[in-house]
């Protein structure tokens, strides 16, 4: 049972603003993408990147799709061996290694379609409408937010993503297309750490977590 990890790491890192694709910044003295790599190398039998064009160099790296889960999908098609596929995104570098264990587990020995890290809310959600008026308070007791990693039974991931290119878009993480075909899917409770470098902020916080 081949169980692979995909890093999408494709992405231009915009709203981090720095020169080149945010996968490959500098963070705590190693190119970001390097911190995931690293634990998902320890745990699967093989990852592999997909990255901006122009940075696919080596073996198991693929270039990347226009928006994160043509991303995904580009790698996952490199893989036709994976019986279990683990996501993480290259933006998360504080990734542990008994995170994803725990996902796989979930899927491989729990029969879950999927099993993602999340982490209870701590902040108050309300909806509001587009003037800004709240709508209403959502209990918070059943909502969490949600991470990668992100495991799934490959096949169900394959169909989840084999969808029009809008639908691609639209969607904020995998597990929503897998849910979408039916998929049952479990959250994993991670540590709150497990931060996605977004902003310039983040990624001061991710080098002094790393540090610690
Ligand atoms: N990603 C990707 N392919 C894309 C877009 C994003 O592989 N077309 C990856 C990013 O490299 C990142 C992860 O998906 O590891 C999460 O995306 P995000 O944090 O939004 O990163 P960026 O898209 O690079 O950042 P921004 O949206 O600010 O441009
Ligand atoms: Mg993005």
């Amino acid at each position: 049972m081949a169980v692979v990890g995909i890093i999408p790491a494709a992405g231009r890192g915009e709203r981090l603003g720095s020169d080149g694709p945010k996968a490959f910044v500098a963070c705590a003295g190693r190119p970001l993408v390097e911190w995931s790599l690293d634990v998902l190398e320890a745990v699967c039998d093989r990852v592999v990147l997909a990255v901006p064009e122009g940075w696919e160099t080596g073996r198991d790296r693929v270039e990347g799709g226009h928006v994160r889960s043509a991303s995904v999908r580009a790698a996952l098609a490199a893989a036709p061996e994976a019986s279990i596929a683990v996501v993480h995104d290259a933006a998360r570098p504080l990734i542990t290694r008994d995170l994803v264990v725990r996902c796989i587990g979930a899927v491989r020995d729990d029969g879950w379609d999927g099993a993602i890290a999340a982490s209870p809310m701590t902040n108050t959600v309300k909806e509001a409408d587009d003037t800004g008026r709240v709508v209403r308070t959502l209990d918070r007791s059943v909502l969490w937010s949600i991470q990668t990693p992100q495991a799934f039974g490959a096949d169900i991931l394959r169909r989840a993503l084999d969808v029009p290119d809008h639908v691609l878009a639209a969607a904020t993480d995998d597990a929503s297309l897998v849910e979408a075909v039916g998929g049952r899917v479990r959250v994993v409770e991670g540590p709150p750490e497990n931060i996605k470098v977004t902003r310039p902020t983040d990624l001061r916080f991710a080098e002094l977590l790393l540090a610690g």
